[in-house]
């Protein structure tokens, strides 16, 4: 079969023979994530529409239409991923703690958990520009049938089965790994499926673009002005072209496809960068690496850090390998810098 031709489903049965032992629960996973994105794929839409035919008045009479749209996604993951008890936990940057699913007979013998950062992006919704949603799956640490604990969700990223985003742009598209390699899906709304339209995805090893706030630019390490002040000069294939969106996986996803790199530094405004490290770097870190990419703190492997607390920010350097271990070169000029979480390990001994 072509593979544009086949769907996220069957991609994932066919890709799951495989494993022996499979039950068939990452399957069903994948499939609830899938029916979420749908769900806030058709809102995402329509809540442009509104805003363009001026309704905004009217859908806020209505209850449920005040609701902000990064909690509505959160709701509708967090419901579809509960009603099918399909996963042990979930954690959400829209939630304070993690929560527990309870099976129907108060045991939950599923073994899987879920982090995830239901609409990335939401400030850009207002302006009909793309925003995504970021998920990342693990496998318990603990016994399985028994609550799930907060050691079940601080783990390295390394540790992940599988991860993924959405893209609800120009088309709506699915990107998934689960450790082999990167696929993309592009979502046909006529039918409702998401079809293979990128199979393989790759970060060419070396980009031409650089995506940061640069509004920040006072408030930066001097390991990240220098950087910038390299992007910017005349040599060899410099200057590079500056594009930032504003909405990670929308910056992540035009750098893997065209080569690039993402910086969200640390900075005097937030002393330990912005992004967190469960619901947004992780994934996207084993996402890129998958693609041949990297990404880093600005001085270590993302996926090598362990966490310490479920909302966690990082540092987050993400694209061409190239252009990473470049930027990496000038952030170790400066090794003062890398101590940005020392604080918060040194709480935690
Ligand atoms: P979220 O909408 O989930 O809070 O994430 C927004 C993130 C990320 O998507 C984006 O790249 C970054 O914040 C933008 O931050 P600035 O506005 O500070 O540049
Ligand atoms: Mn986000
Ligand atoms: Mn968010």
């Amino acid at each position: 079969m072509k593979s544009s031709h086949l769907t996220l489903g069957e991609f994932i049965i066919e890709n799951q023979k495989h494993y022996k032992s499979t039950t068939g629960e990452f399957t069903r996973l994948i499939s609830s994530i899938k029916l979420a994105a749908k769900v806030v794929n058709y809102k995402v839409n329509k809540a442009g529409l509104v805003n363009i035919l001026g309704e905004a008045g009217f859908t806020n009479i209505q209850g449920e239409h005040q609701q902000k749209l990064d909690i509505y996604a959160n709701k509708v993951f967090m419901e579809t991923l509960i009603n099918r008890e399909i996963v042990c936990g979930i954690a959400s940057e829209e939630e304070d703690e993690f929560i527990t699913i309870k099976g129907k007979h108060e045991t939950n013998e599923n073994k899987y958990v879920v982090l995830m950062d239901p609409l990335d992006g939401s400030s850009n919704i207002d302006v009909n520009v793309s925003v995504g949603t970021i998920f990342s799956i693990y496998r318990r640490v603990t016994p399985i049938g028994t609550p799930v604990d907060e050691m079940d969700f601080l783990q390295r990223g390394n540790q992940q089965v599988a991860a993924g985003y959405v893209v609800y742009g120009t088309s709506t598209m699915l990107v998934l790994t689960s450790g082999n390699g990167v696929n993309g899906f592009t979502l046909n709304p006529a039918i409702g499926s998401f079809y293979l339209s990128h199979p393989n995805m790759k970060f060419p090893k070396n980009g031409k673009i650089y995506s940061i706030n640069e509004g920040n630019y006072v408030h930066f390490p001097q390991g990240v002005k220098d950087y910038l002040k390299y992007c910017q000069e005349e040599k060899e294939d410099r200057p590079y072209t500056s594009r930032y969106i504003g909405s990670l996986v929308s910056d992540f996803h035009r750098n893997m496809i065209k080569g690039g790199i993402y910086i969200y530094p640390t900075s005097t405004k937030n002393p330990k960068g912005k992004l967190r490290l469960l619901y947004e770097c992780n994934p996207m870190a084993f996402l890129a690496e998958q693609a041949n990419g990297s990404a880093s703190d600005g001085y270590q492997r993302i996926l090598n850090i362990k966490p310490t607390e479920l909302h966690q920010r990082v540092p987050f350097f993400c694209g061409s390998k190239k252009m990473v271990l470049k930027a990496e070169e000038f952030m170790a000029k400066y090794p003062e810098d890398a101590k940005y979480n020392e604080e918060e390990l040194a709480e935690k001994k």
